[in-house]
């Protein structure tokens, strides 16, 4: 097939992990006979940088014509001034915005081989496989925003709509998997997530009633992701405890350069990026940890082109890299470590074994 894959690089290790990424998905290309395109494109701090917007026109243009978007990581210190009018970060929320992409996937399982590089106890992790659905386009991030000399207001607001339409695409989720859904919010104190929990019961009750649904309150759950992550399936929540929560799930899995996500709408198109930042204390040293842009691009091929076994391809390549031992320092307990670009290398060696092209 062939395919127009938007890729913005962004900021920080943002290049140095998206670089790492596309030398596996050329050769998935490569190995299936596909023809996919990279068109490269400026947000975050860089296009602040070059064009005094941090999303500029021309790269939400390019992102809506495309197939799929790849990006890296967007923000750091050079933008982080707290009087800064225009900052990296607005970028990404305005394209994910832009592309109404409400469904924030995030995909956590630890992997067996990796299970020292995380400081929760290891049989507490054999197992864990946790779908978070975080809601990406609303809440306090998209409210109004107010600052004056002292006192600053941010406003979070959800409609019944915003909730009806992520709460189903997890339902859609935990009945493709283990039919139970955790519904996360704070309804002892917001009204937002009072709503949120009569929506997502309602949803329950009217179209999934053979999904188990069950409430937790965030803070509770903060603790039960570490004590007992095992018994979760899928979760849902708005946008900043989802935030919050996967950086905490990703030291189940040992780093924060392990976890890939999707954010989705209604239609094909997708933004596939890892979750972590742009990692300033360690961009330019060639040592980033490449493995959650590699497995965004497997969620890319999947979702976005409908490629599974290509999808499967990259995810066992992973496996077998991990498995193998090819970690980079985040993961490492020896001293030794692969750099990003040999990580990456390590994850197109082991295709060899775990791709099956079908003649
Ligand atoms: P961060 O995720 O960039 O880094 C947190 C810690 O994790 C750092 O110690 C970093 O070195 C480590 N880390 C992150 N990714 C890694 C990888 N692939 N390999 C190895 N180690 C990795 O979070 P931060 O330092 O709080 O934020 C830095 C900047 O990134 C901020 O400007 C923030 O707004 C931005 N940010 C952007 C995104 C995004 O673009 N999606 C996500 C989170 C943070
Ligand atoms: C993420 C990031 C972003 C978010 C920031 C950079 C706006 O932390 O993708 O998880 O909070 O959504
Ligand atoms: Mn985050």
């Amino acid at each position: 097939m062939q395919a127009n894959i938007v890729v913005l690089p962004g900021d920080g290790i943002g290049p140095e992990v998206t670089a790492a990424a596309l030398s596996v998905l050329r050769t998935v290309a490569r190995r299936y006979g596909h023809e996919f395109a990279f068109h490269e494109h400026d947000i975050g701090g860089i296009a602040i940088d070059k064009h005094g917007d941090p999303l500029p026109a021309a790269t939400l243009a390019a992102c809506q014509k495309a197939d799929a978007v790849l990006l890296g990581a967007v923000g750091g210190p050079k933008w982080s001034d707290p009087n800064a009018r225009i900052r990296p970060e607005q970028g990404l929320l305005a394209l994910r915005k832009g592309l109404g992409l409400f469904a924030n996937l995030r995909p956590v399982r630890p992997h067996p081989a990796a299970l020292n590089a995380s400081p929760i106890k290891p049989h507490l992790l054999t197992g864990v496989d946790i779908m978070v659905v975080r809601e990406l386009t609303g809440g306090i991030y998209f409210g109004d925003k107010t600052r004056s000399a002292d006192s600053a207001s941010d406003l979070c607001s959800y409609s019944v709509d915003e909730i009806e339409r992520v709460v189903r695409s997890a339902f859609r989720l935990a009945r493709q998997r283990r039919g139970y859904l955790v519904s996360v919010d704070k309804a002892n104190v917001l009204e937002t997530s009072r709503l949120w929990r009569d929506v997502t019961a309602r949803i329950g009750r009217d179209e999934f009633a053979d999904v188990r649904l069950e409430h937790v309150l965030v803070d509770a759950m903060a603790m039960h992701l570490l004590s007992k992550p095992r018994e979760y399936d899928v979760i849902v929540t708005e946008n900043m405890f989802g935030d919050i929560l996967t950086d905490e799930a990703s030291m189940l899995a040992g780093s924060l350069g392990l976890l890939p996500s999707a954010s989705l709408g209604d239609g094909k198109i997708g933004v596939y990026e890892p979750i972590h930042g742009s990692a300033p204390d360690i961009a330019g040293k060639g040592i980033a940890n490449p493995y959650a842009t590699i497995l965004s691009c497997a969620m890319l091929l999947r979702h976005s082109l409908g490629l599974y076994d290509e999808a499967d391809c990259i995810e066992r390549a992973v496996d077998g890299a991990l498995n193998a031992h090819a970690f980079t320092a985040d993961l490492s307990s020896s001293g030794q470590h692969l750099s990003t670009d040999a990580a990456a290398q390590a994850v197109i060696e082991q295709m060899q074994a775990h791709c099956y092209v079908a003649e």
